[in-house]
């Protein structure tokens, strides 16, 4: 078992190369699977996720390699339609790779990507969407069995909440299906922006319309691209989170200031200064943040679910009253008794959550409970007292790439040991 070490109260400086993400290199990879060819895609971020993804695209006959920081994927032959239930449960993500497969293959076999650490995670929306579309989909003990009759058929679909995950596939199933598409109340996050952007260079009709919907016109088959990986706006968040907590000065590289659009505020808010140029952001924190007022999580543009962690953690450190509302996910909040063990004082209820900032925190042995919330106390060991050790990695390694390394280079007192 991985333990990180933090030895916190160290003024964080210097500059931190952000990594793709996460969110837009899963959808992306599944995308491949359409293409009839050969795909690249560059700014792959190295996460335990994305080898889940390639595990799955190699078991449905892919040839995937590689090197550095590009995935090379060969879906020239398809020759599986079913993924099994362990790679399923792997990542929750797992469930982007239906619209695909149904898609190249006429049917799939999945099984539900399994319990979730954020509350239920139903995929009642991808499935009715699906059928939209002329899918026949069975549900019996876990098991997903789509069959696709004669083609998929292009159709009027509006989501009843603007789902990322229901949104993707979608456009993976819709961008070969016979005439148009139109998906009302889609999801706006720059992570589909992403996936359209691919989607459409391997050969794909698909347009934002004025209203935000997505129109999709049916091309009989796709071919390989070329994409990279937009930079991750949540790992940007929680760096900019570090920063804020230790009073420090730290640039952020290759990140993208306008998928920041609603987070930016909030830490001027708190007394940083901000400095943004389309690819970097500088930020400047006092030697204590100022509250961090009231909170709402919401599909983009509002402030994003993955940012709530590590915005709860710097404001376990404010001067004053922060509040948090998390409008995605039903329990969002698993770490915060994780945080308490560190001294810090929040009060939750339901949604809400109410953070009393207090003057310092103290090293304690800490487990994260999931990704965000993991980074989460990775925030909150930098501003405390003492060593703080953390374990739980395997839920960090899903989503940071690198983040020792990162951490160090802004001198960070940071070491991960195995045992
Ligand atoms: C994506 O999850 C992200 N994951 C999540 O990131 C992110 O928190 C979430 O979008 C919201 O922004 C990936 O992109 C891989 P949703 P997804 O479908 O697609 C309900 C992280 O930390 N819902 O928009 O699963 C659902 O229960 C992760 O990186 C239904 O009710 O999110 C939830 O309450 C965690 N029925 C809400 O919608 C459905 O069929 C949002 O889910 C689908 C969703």
């Amino acid at each position: 078992m991985d333990t990180i070490y933090i030895r916190g109260g160290r003024r964080l400086e210097g500059e931190i190369p952000i990594h793709g993400a996460k969110n837009s290199a899963l959808p992306l990879l599944a995308a491949t699977l359409l293409a009839r060819g050969v795909s690249e895609i560059h700014n792959c971020p190295h996460l335990s996720d994305v080898e889940a993804s390639m595990s799955i695209l190699r078991l449905l006959g892919c040839r995937v390699e590689r090197q550095e920081n590009t995935v090379t994927v060969d879906a020239s032959v398809v020759c599986c339609d079913s993924i099994p239930d362990e790679l399923m449960r792997e990542m929750r993500s797992s469930i982007v790779f239906l619209g695909a497969v149904v898609a190249r293959c006429g049917q799939a076999n999945l099984t539900y990507p399994g319990g979730c650490e954020l509350g239920p995670r139903p995929i009642d929306l991808h499935l009715a969407a699906l059928r939209r579309l002329g899918v026949t989909v069975e549900e019996e003990y876990g098991h997903i069995r789509c069959r696709v009759e004669r083609c998929l058929q292009g159709a009027d679909i509006t989501l009843a909440f603007p789902s990322v995950g229901a949104t993707e596939n979608v456009l993976l199933a819709a961008c070969t299906a016979q005439g148009v598409t139109v998906l009302h109340n889609a999801a706006r996050e720059p992570e589909i922006d992403d996936l359209c952007l691919f989607l459409n260079a391997c050969g794909a009709k698909i347009r934002r319309l004025a209203d935000g919907a997505l129109h999709i016109v049916g091309v009989p088959r796709l071919h390989g691209a070329i994409c990279r990986v937009m930079p991750d706006r949540i790992e940007a968040a929680t760096y900019l989170a570090a920063a804020a907590v230790t009073g420090g000065a730290v640039t952020l590289r290759d990140c993208n200031r306008l998928h920041l659009a609603a987070i930016l505020p909030v830490f001027e808010e708190s007394g940083c200064h901000i400095e943004a140029a389309s690819d970097a952001i500088c930020i400047q924190a006092p030697t204590r943040l100022r509250r961090l007022g009231t909170i709402r999580t919401m599909p983009y543009p509002g402030f994003p679910t993955d940012a709530g962690a590590p915005l709860v953690a710097a404001a376990c450190v404010a001067q004053g009253t922060s509040v948090f509302v998390e409008g995605i996910f039903e329990n969002r909040y698993k770490y915060v008794d994780e945080l308490a063990r560190l001294g810090a004082s929040v009060c939750v209820d339901g949604r809400v959550a109410v953070v009393e900032g207090v003057s310092a925190l103290q090293a304690a042995p800490v487990t994260c409970t999931d990704l965000r919330g993991g980074a989460a106390l990775v925030v909150a060991a930098l501003a405390a007292h003492g060593e703080t050790a953390i374990t739980g990695l395997q839920h960090l390694d899903r989503g940071y790439d690198g983040l020792t390394d990162c951490l160090r280079k802004v001198g960070a007192l940071v070491r991960r040991e195995n045992g």
